[in-house]
Order: C-alpha cells, then sequence, then structure tokens
C-alpha cells in the first residue's frame, strides 16, 4: 500500500532558494512513490499573523505559483487549503484535552518561535496567544486527519513531531487504537545560509534570492555577498570556506566548474567580481525553467484555482471518512 505524506507550509512570502534545496527538491522526489496531501496552512500562518489577514490571503496563490513552479505535480500532489477543511480545527479541539498547558510551553519550537516575536508575544512571552501556544495541537490534527504517515520537515520542526506523536499515543490509550504515529523524515540538506553568511534567511534580511527575484535584484543581491575580508586586490589568495559566495557555487555550480573555482580562489586566479558573476549566470540557468513554469500558470489562473480546488476536494473527502471513525473512538458519534 502507498504509504500517504503530510506535509504543510505556511503563506506568508515568496519561496527562496532555502525552500528550494531545503524542502522543494525532497518533495518532489517523494511525489514520485507517496500520496501526497499538501497543505497551505493558513490557519496556522493566522496564529502569529492575525493581526495582517491580507498578508496571509495574498500569499496563498503566491505561494501555490511558487509550488508549481518548482515542479511539485498537482497531478501527483494533492495541493489544499487548510482552512477550508473544518475537520482540522475540530479535531484540534478535541486534541486539546489530551496536552497539558505546561508541556505545550516546554516545546522547544514554540519557545524559540516566541523568543523570536517580542512584538507580537511580549518580552518574556506573556502577551502569547492561547492559538499560538496551542500551534502544535493544530499541527496534530493536520498530519492525523489525513492518517499522515511520512511527514517531510525541517529540523527545527522535531519537537512538533514528538508532539504529535504524544498526543496520537494519548488518543489510542483513552479511546482505542485509531490514529496512525506519523514519522517525520528530514530533508537531506543542511539549512541554506544567507548571501550575508546568517543562518537565517529573510526578504526583510534581504540576504535571500526568492524564485521570483529578477536578474537585476539577483545581480544586487549576489554583489553585495559577503566574501572573504583578507581578500583587498582581485589577485590576492582568498579562503573560499569563509566566502558566501563559494557557499552558494557549492550549491549551484556543476562539479568540474566547482573544483575550478575553489582552485582559483586559493590560488589568487580569480577575482570576486569574475566570481561573482559566474554565480549570477549559475543562478539565472537555475531559475530559467522555474520561470517558465511559473509564467505559465500565472497566464492559466482558472487551471491554478482547479488545481488548488481538486486538491481540497480530495483532502476533504478523506477527512470526512478520518472523522468519522475518530468520532467513534471518541463516543461522539450521534
Ligand atoms: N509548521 C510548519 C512550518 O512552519 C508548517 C506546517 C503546518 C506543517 N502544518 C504542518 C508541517 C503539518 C508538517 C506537517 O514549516
Amino acid at each position: 500500500m502507498t504509504k500517504t505524506i503530510l506535509t504543510g507550509i505556511r503563506p506568508t512570502g515568496n519561496l527562496h532558494l532555502g525552500h528550494l534545496f531545503g524542502a522543494c527538491n525532497n518533495w518532489k522526489k517523494m511525489q514520485e512513490e507517496y500520496n501526497f496531501f499538501l497543505e497551505i496552512a493558513d490557519v496556522q500562518a493566522l496564529t502569529d499573523n492575525f493581526n495582517n489577514p491580507l498578508k496571509v490571503r495574498q500569499n496563498i496563490k503566491e505561494l501555490v505559483l511558487d509550488l508549481l513552479s518548482v515542479g511539485i505535480e498537482p497531478s501527483k500532489v494533492h495541493i489544499f487549503i487548510q482552512s477550508k477543511i473544518p475537520e482540522i480545527a475540530e479535531l484540534t479541539v478535541f486534541y486539546s484535552n489530551l496536552v497539558t498547558v505546561s508541556r505545550l510551553f516546554r516545546n522547544p519550537t514554540v519557545k524559540n518561535e516566541v523568543a523570536q516575536k517580542k512584538e507580537l508575544f511580549g518580552n518574556n512571552g506573556e502577551s502569547i496567544t492561547y492559538g499560538f501556544l496551542g500551534y502544535p495541537v493544530s499541527q496534530a490534527a493536520d498530519i492525523t486527519c489525513f492518517s499522515g504517515e511520512v511527514v517531510p520537515v525541517g529540523e527545527d520542526q522535531l519537537p512538533l513531531l514528538e508532539q504529535c506523536r504524544e498526543i496520537v499515543r494519548k488518543f489510542n490509550s483513552i479511546y482505542g487504537e485509531t490514529l496512525k504515529e506519523p514519522n517525520p523524515v528530514l530533508s537531506n540538506e543542511k539549512r541554506l545560509k544567507g548571501l550575508d553568511g546568517n543562518e537565517k534567511m529573510g526578504k526583510s534580511l534581504g540576504n535571500a534570492i526568492f524564485l521570483v527575484d529578477d536578474d537585476e535584484t539577483i545581480q544586487k543581491k549576489v554583489m553585495s555577498a559577503v566574501t572573504d575580508p583578507k581578500k583587498i586586490k582581485k589577485d590576492d589568495p582568498a579562503n573560499p570556506d569563509i566566502c558566501m559566495v563559494y557557499y552558494y557555487h557549492k550549491i549551484v555550480t556543476e562539479k568540474e566548474d566547482l573544483e575550478n573555482v575553489c582552485k582559483e580562489c586559493k590560488n589568487g586566479e580569480r577575482g570576486c567580481v569574475a566570481c561573482k558573476q559566474e554565480l549570477i549566470k549559475n543562478l539565472k540557468e537555475l531559475l530559467e525553467p522555474i520561470r517558465e513554469k511559473r509564467k505559465y500558470y500565472e497566464e492559466h489562473d482558472e487551471e491554478v484555482k482547479k488545481i488548488i480546488e481538486e486538491g481540497t476536494n480530495v483532502a476533504k473527502e478523506v477527512a470526512k471518512e478520518n472523522m468519522k471513525k475518530i468520532k467513534q473512538a471518541m463516543e461522539i458519534d450521534y
């Protein structure tokens, strides 16, 4: 039997190279082998964007276009919108009885995110909302609503998966074997650093290359990438291992060319500007087919709408069936 994959992504912005190499390429491989549900997690996005609903709304279409443009195949993956499946919200309420508040406060992912969102949740998290604190519960509902067995995620998400597994075990121990325990699969790539060497990439940091960036933007971003500070003159030898241009070459440049880049850099035979130009050329080559696909879908709005609608319909059917079993187990199938 084909296993079911469920993963989600928050519609809060366009995808960048970090998403492509960290998540999307992995999903593309998995879409060939699994029954794949890909959730556009708008309800989850609202947990820390409740005061900015238009941001979430506008990014749904952007995200779907990005996903289609990288080669997520709508014939293989059910792309659906979280808020269109009320069963998920219903399940979240049921599961909230199976989780203690202190356990949620101890969840490392929640803790980290609260610390990063001082503006929203206060310096010590004193203004954290019930909804945000509970989003691991809602994520457990996302997964189990579709009997997701395999959940591809980044490392930062592992505590959420552990919390989901705990909820599943607790549910099964009280109401009888009903839910499947999901297994996380980590994407094998390391998290991509920004062009400035920052561990985090983001729009506001200006250190990420987005799939929708045009040539001029890419040119500007790569030109400002951080290189070996000891290299002053064009033919000074340098250390590629501390250069973000080389770091990106390692990701997008063919192996033989890459060896050349490394050797020439170390020997002082390659100026940073030329090196950056070569990276820009390779980035454009990488993005070319992605841009083409995006253009197609931008021009076929009805087709995109239909993809989301069909994905959501399949998700609805599965959620309904599953909900029946869950309500039976909980003795609320009146
Ligand atoms: N929390 C995930 C993230 O921020 C997104 C997500 C929502 C998700 N629902 C999910 C991931 C279910 C895996 C499974 O990246």
